[in-house]
C-alpha cells in the first residue's frame, strides 16, 4: 500500500520548498538592510503559503489516513516513526507561526506579505520581542532540517538494509514487482 497521490505531491512539494526556504533564510542573514527589504516580503509570503499547505496536509491526513505500517516493522520502530511524523507536523506549523510573529514585531522596516498585508502593524515592534521570535524561528528551522536529514537517512536504511516497502510508500515507482 502507498500514500495517495495528493499526500505524495504535498510531501515532495513541501520538502522541496522547506529546503529552499531554509537556504533562503540562512542567506538572508548575509544581506544588507536594503537587500533584506527586498527579500523578506518574498520569504514571508512563501512561508505563509507553506503554513496553509501544512494545515491542508493535516486536514487531508485526517480524512485519508496513511496506509498501515508493514508487519515487518516492530512496535519500537513504529513508535519512533510516529514520533518523527508528529514532530514534523508540529515544526511545519510552529516554524512559520514563529516567523510570522518575528515579522509582526520587526524593527528595521515594515514587512508586507503578498504585497498588501502589513505584518509589522500587527504587534508592537521591539528589539527584545522580535529577538525572541528570531531565536524560536531559527531554532525551529534548524530542528526541521536536522530531522529531515535523519529522516532521509532512515529512508536509505529502509531501502538498503531493511529492504522493506517503506521507501516505495512515498516513491511508488520503487515498488518491487512480485
Ligand atoms: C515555513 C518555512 C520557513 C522557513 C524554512 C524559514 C527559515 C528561515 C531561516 C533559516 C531564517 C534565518 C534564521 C537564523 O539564522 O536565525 C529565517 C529568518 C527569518 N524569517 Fe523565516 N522561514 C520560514 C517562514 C517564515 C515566515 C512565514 C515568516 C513571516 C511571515 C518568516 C520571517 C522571517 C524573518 C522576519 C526572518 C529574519 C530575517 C532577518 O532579519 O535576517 N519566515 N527564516
Ligand atoms: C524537509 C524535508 C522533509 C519533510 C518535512 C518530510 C516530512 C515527512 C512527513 C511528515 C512524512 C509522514 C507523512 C504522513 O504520515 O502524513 C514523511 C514520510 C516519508 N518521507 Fe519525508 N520529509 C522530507 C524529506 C524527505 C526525503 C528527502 C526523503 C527521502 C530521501 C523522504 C522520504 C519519506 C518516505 C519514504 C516517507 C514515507 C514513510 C512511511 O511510509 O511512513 N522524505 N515525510
Amino acid at each position: 500500500m502507498v500514500f495517495d497521490w495528493v499526500a505524495r505531491l504535498l510531501h515532495w512539494l513541501m520538502a522541496l520548498l522547506l529546503i529552499i526556504m531554509f537556504l533562503f533564510g540562512m542567506q538572508m542573514e548575509e544581506l544588507t538592510l536594503a537587500e533584506r527589504r527586498e527579500a523578506l516580503p518574498m520569504h514571508a509570503s512563501m512561508g505563509l503559503l507553506l503554513l496553509l499547505l501544512a494545515l491542508f496536509r493535516l486536514f487531508w491526513r485526517r480524512r485519508y489516513p496513511p496506509p498501515p505500517y508493514p508487519d515487518s516493522m516492530g512496535p519500537g520502530q513504529r513508535k519512533w516513526a510516529k514520533g518523527v511524523v508528529h514532530a514534523f507536523y508540529l515544526l511545519m506549523i510552529l516554524l512559520p507561526i514563529a516567523g510570522f510573529l518575528h515579522a509582526a514585531s520587526y524593527v528595521d522596516f515594515e514587512i508586507h506579505a503578498f504585497g498588501i498585508w502589513n505584518l509589522t502593524a500587527l504587534l508592537p515592534s521591539g528589539e527584545l520581542l522580535t529577538g525572541v521570535f528570531h531565536v524560536i524561528h531559527g531554532s525551529c528551522a534548524w530542528l526541521l532540517i536536522i530531522l529531515a536529514i535523519g529522516h532521509a537517512g532512515a529512508t536509505l536504511k529502509h531501502a538498503f538494509i531493511d529492504r522493506d516497502e517503506i521507501p516505495a510508500r512515498m516513491l511508488p515507482f520503487l515498488r518491487k514487482s512480485k
